[in-house]
């Protein structure tokens, strides 16, 4: 686990601990021992730490966070690593996050790699740094670098850690010799003081309490932020060993949350759902993507896999519907250069990746089709039989419907081994979640490469049986059935949305059903009733019929001024209600929160009941990327269940 080599009087200790180098107790035990024998070294005057494998040291052992703590702590290698007598340098490529930052820290000094990061993400899994994180961090990098650090959790790459003062060279080649030169050089110079002893200067109250107002806004009751906003300030106003003293006891505290425990559920089932056990074929090696319908989804999908660096044909109907479909590919890609995310020549870059027409034969050797066209049986099964006369017979063809059978949709087509369902969620170029949908004729090999896209995607897979809307708008559509019970019972529609929110949600079901407009789901239902199926009459329903969409029509469960989204309370939509309305009993925020939270689980006890879900993880990561659930409740299957 850790080695020990040496370059003339420079000592390098080497970390190998994979995957990702985490400071179990074993490795924290080596390192304490490795700065104990080197200073009992005479012949070696300064030492480089430096790991093996795909990163430097990621963090503390988030394995251990369900069990005792156990010697050697982390704060107190922090400590015995800036004591060594010899210099320490830290050596990053990869990441140096959370715990492995901390040591970095207790280095004397940072080089990195150009291609590295370094930060600390704790309050993602729901704590606050605990070896001295909050407390060095400003003495290093002054206040309000480490404020943005620690209570966003987002590290940053080396050249802006350099000019924060996080790191004291980049590098670039052999980070090993290069970090060798440099411990030398610094050999030859007077050491710097160690962090510990840095002074630090607060800024003044009214500042703390603006940083507190803008964290407890972004944070929608999650705590860590929070607190980690408090370490610090007691980091930039106490003593160096009180601050600790109070961040070792705030991260003890937050590690035995709930919300830790949520959060560390999310984390490792997002690990988990790349490689489920069942994966058992190579994945097909995907070189070129193609998308039928250019709309809200076609685009998103176009540009998500050209973000991925993949060429892709986009198909529409016609002439004016294919400039219809570059243009609004185009905006996706505008929209990412005003928010910095892409620079001009990097949004014409992906344009020029896209070849647009109404003509199939585009298709004849594309690896991958993916169909977003409208939701209509009769128009996905004509695209389906022109794609099994074009494309290759081994292309993958998938369908993006959102409710329709893909069994209907593939049926007739040749090599129907070839076929799947990828559901992926609006924006589809932002949203991380990606419902995977085999039929009973989809093959292994293609089940694989469904996932392998997903991971070239940067998404999140999670598989689906077949059913009414898949894992989540199936559960989707109980929140909102029991959000209308609630409605019916007698609660306001703006206590619900209001209690939804203080749960942690985004927005409320109703004020959100008014953003995305309600006639979607009532055609589909009106669909359902077409067709013969018993769909009782619901209160949106009784909305639509009056005209009220939502936001796009001026109303639905609200009103809306011109111009202005925020919902108001409306008569109008009292008195259509008026008749279906009981009076009830008054239900806190908690109780609604309770009965509509419950009312998704209930529906995920039955999605695992009829195996459309493979394991109750799967519901949680579906709601937490696709439906807003607040990740630090760790969604609905871990709330009922933990
Ligand atoms: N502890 C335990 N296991 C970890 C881990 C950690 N800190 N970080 C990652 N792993 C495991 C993953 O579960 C996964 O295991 P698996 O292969 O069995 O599924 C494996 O390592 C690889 O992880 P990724 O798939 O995430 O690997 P990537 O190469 O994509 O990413 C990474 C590497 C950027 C380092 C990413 O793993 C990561 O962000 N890790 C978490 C870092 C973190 O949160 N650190 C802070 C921990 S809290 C802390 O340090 C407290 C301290 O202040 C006291
Ligand atoms: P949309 O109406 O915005 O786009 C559909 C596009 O398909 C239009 O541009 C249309 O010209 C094109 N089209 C229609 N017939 C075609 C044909 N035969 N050949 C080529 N192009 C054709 O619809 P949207 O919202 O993009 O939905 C597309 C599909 O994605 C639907 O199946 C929908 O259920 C599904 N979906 C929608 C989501 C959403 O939030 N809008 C989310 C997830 C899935």
């Amino acid at each position: 686990m850790i080695s020990i080599d040496r370059d003339g009087d420079i000592a390098i200790v080497t970390v190998d601990n994979p995957p990702v180098n985490a400071l179990g107790q074993a490795l924290r035990q080596g390192l304490w021992d490795a700065v104990g024998t080197l200073d009992a070294d005479d012949t070696i005057r300064a030492v480089v730490l430096i790991c093996a494998g795909r990163t430097f040291i990621a963090g503390a052992d988030v394995t251990e966070f369900g069990k005792p703590p156990m010697p050697p702590h982390l704060p107190d290698l922090v400590d015995r690593l800036e004591q060594a007598a010899k210099p320490w340098t830290a050596a990053i490529h990869g990441s140096a996050l959370g715990g492995g930052f901390e040591v970095a820290m207790g280095c004397r000094f940072r080089v990195a790699l150009d291609t590295a990061s370094v930060g600390l993400p704790e309050v993602s899994l729901g704590i606050v740094p605990g070896a001295s994180g909050t407390v060095r961090t400003p003495r290093l990098a002054g206040v309000e670098a480490a404020v943005d650090l620690v209570t966003t959790g987002r590290p940053v790459k080396a050249a802006k850690a350099l000019s924060l003062g996080l790191i004291d060279a980049l590098v670039t080649g052999d980070l090993r010799a290069e970090a060798v030169a440099f411990a030398r050089t610094v050999l030859t110079q007077p050491l710097p003081q160690p962090i510990s002893t840095r002074p630090v200067t607060s800024p003044d109250p009214a500042w703390w309490d603006e940083q507190k107002k803008a964290i407890t806004k972004r944070a929608k009751g999650e705590i860590a932020p929070l607190r980690a906003l408090d370490c610090l300030r007691v980091a930039a106003e106490k003593p160096f060993a009180d601050a600790m003293a109070h961040e070792r006891a705030t991260f003890l505290d937050l590690r035995a949350s709930d919300q830790a425990a949520a959060l560390r559920h999310i984390f490792f089932a997002e690990r988990a759902a790349p490689k489920p056990a069942h994966l058992n074929a190579k994945p097909k090696d995907i070189r070129s993507a193609a998308v039928i319908g250019g709309g809200t989804m076609g685009a998103g999908i176009a540009a998500a896999l050209r973000d991925a660096g993949l060429p892709v044909i986009l198909i529409e109907r016609d002439d004016e519907a294919v400039q219809r479909g570059l243009a609004n590919l185009r905006n996706i890609f505008d929209g990412a250069v005003k928010r910095g995310k892409l620079t001009e020549a990097q949004a014409q870059a992906r344009m020029d990746g896209v070849t647009a027409g109404s003509d199939y034969a585009l298709l004849a050797d594309t690896d991958l089709v993916i169909e977003a066209v409208f939701e209509d049986l009769s128009v996905k099964r004509a695209v389906f039989t022109q794609l099994g006369q074009t494309c290759r017979p081994d292309a993958i063809l998938a369908t993006n419907t959102s409710y329709l059978d893909p069994r209907l949709i593939a049926q007739g087509l040749p090599h129907p081994d070839r076929f799947i369902g990828l559901h992926f969620f609006s924006p589809a170029n932002v949203m991380k979640l990606l419902e995977i949908v085999p039929t009973p004729t989809t093959s292994n090999e293609t089940l694989a490469t469904g996932f392998a896209l997903a991971r070239a995607l940067n998404k999140i897979p999670v598989q689906a049986g077949i059913c009414d809307g898949f894992i989540g708008n199936r559960i989707l559509k109980r929140y909102r059935a029991e959000a209308e019970t609630l409605v019916r019972q007698g609660t306001p529609i703006a206590a619900i949305d209001a209690a939804m929110r203080a749960h942690g949600f985004a927005m409320g079901p109703f004020e959100a059903q008014d953003l995305g407009g309600l006639d979607i789901a009532y055609l589909q239902r009106e669909g359902a009733r077409a067709a013969g199926q018993d769909v009782p009459e619901t209160l949106g329903d009784i909305l639509v019929r009056a005209g009220r969409k939502g936001q796009k029509t001026a109303g639905g469960w609200y009103d809306y001024a011109p111009g202005d989204r925020t919902p108001q309370p409306s008569e109008t939509t009292a008195a259509l209600l008026a008749d279906h309305i009981t009076t009830g009993p008054v239900l806190t925020a908690e109780s609604i929160a309770a009965r509509l939270t419950g009312a998704m689980a209930a529906e995920g006890k039955a999605i695992l009941a009829e195996g459309i879900a493979l394991k109750p993880s799967d519901i949680d990561l579906v709601k937490v990327h696709g439906y807003g659930y607040p990740r630090w409740r760790g969604g609905p299957m871990f709330a009922v269940a933990g």
